[in-house]
């Protein structure tokens, strides 16, 4: 690492081979990352220098560059990369890794030079124990080419985060075209209704979320139903007038109990503690599930 690395950091990043402070990154402003949004990128939780599910994480980001045609580096690279960063940051919390399309020209066309991997490494999030949540009057376009793909091109994320927080709230809910339940605007969703969970089945246009999959896979083997399902967003009704619980899953934040929406109190399911603390303990016994 660069002059500017300090022992026990939480924060450093990677790129071109070379890990140096995260205010020294370099990126040329030719980069379709930054001019047109053209990029992927994973976000791992990391606990005492490993990052947590990579494995599911490089998987995911693989398959999103197949289908969208970026000409990503081998993931034993991404993977190095990552180590590299973590190496100069033993203190983070998380880290990003981001690959775009590469420099190219203004406008929507890729140029066939090499993708650019960044790798940036930082303290962990506070988390917090319950979160305030909005509906959006936008949707999900479920048939979009990003849908399914953690695409950096997230302006409609930033513009759904001004609104959630001019309403004082933290995360927002959104229904795709055909009026069904979606996601979180960075994370999945959840509710509990009479001792069942249901989930936004992925065809809603949900991201593929990891957290979601694990707790899919953990529940089923601890005896907790969690089910995928078609949802409209009237079920959300059931959640404002208390007959059903509310979740969050993301992989920097967990599992996250909504204590309100739309500005009305949430109650909490009688087994939402017991699947947080299902993947609070089956997340520090699998480093790489
Ligand atoms: C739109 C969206 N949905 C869901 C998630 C949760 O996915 P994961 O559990 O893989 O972090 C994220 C994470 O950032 C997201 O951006």
């Amino acid at each position: 690492m660069t002059a500017s690395s300090r022992p026990g950091s939480d924060e450093a990043a990677w790129i071109a081979g070379e890990v140096v402070h995260p205010t020294a990154l370099r990126l040329s402003i030719a980069d379709h990352g930054f001019s047109v949004g053209d990029g992927l990128f994973e976000t791992c939780a990391v606990r005492d220098g490993v990052p947590f599910a990579l494995s599911r994480h490089l998987r995911r980001l693989m398959g999103s560059a197949l289908t969208l045609g970026l000409d990503c580096p081998p993931v034993e690279t991404l993977r190095q990369a990552v180590a590299e960063t973590l190496h100069a940051a033993p203190r983070a919390g998380r880290v990003r890794l981001t690959v775009t399309s590469g420099a190219g020209p203004a406008g929507a066309m890729r140029a066939d030079g090499p993708a650019t991997v960044v790798v940036t490494a930082g303290p962990a999030p506070r988390r917090a124990l319950r979160a305030t949540v909005v509906e959006l009057p936008w949707v999900r376009n479920e048939r979009s080419p990003l849908t399914g793909h953690k695409s950096t091109s997230y302006g409609e994320s930033v513009q759904g985060l001004r609104y959630a927080r001019s309403r004082g709230a933290d995360e927002a809910l959104l229904a795709n075209s055909r009026g069904e339940l979606c996601e979180g605007l960075a994370s999945n969703v959840l509710l509990e209704i009479d001792g069942i969970f249901v989930t936004p089945a992925l065809d809603s246009g949900c991201l593929p979320g990891i957290t979601r999959q694990l707790l899919l896979e953990w529940a089923e083997a601890a005896g907790l139903a969690v089910q995928e399902a078609t949802l409209s967003m009237t079920v959300l009704d059931e959640v404002r007038s208390g007959r059903a619980g509310l979740l969050m899953t993301s992989s920097v934040r967990g599992v996250t109990a909504v204590s309100r929406l739309d500005g009305r109190r949430v109650v909490q399911g009688e087994l939402a503690q017991a699947l947080s603390d299902l993947y609070d303990r089956r997340s520090r016994d699998e480093i790489d599930p």
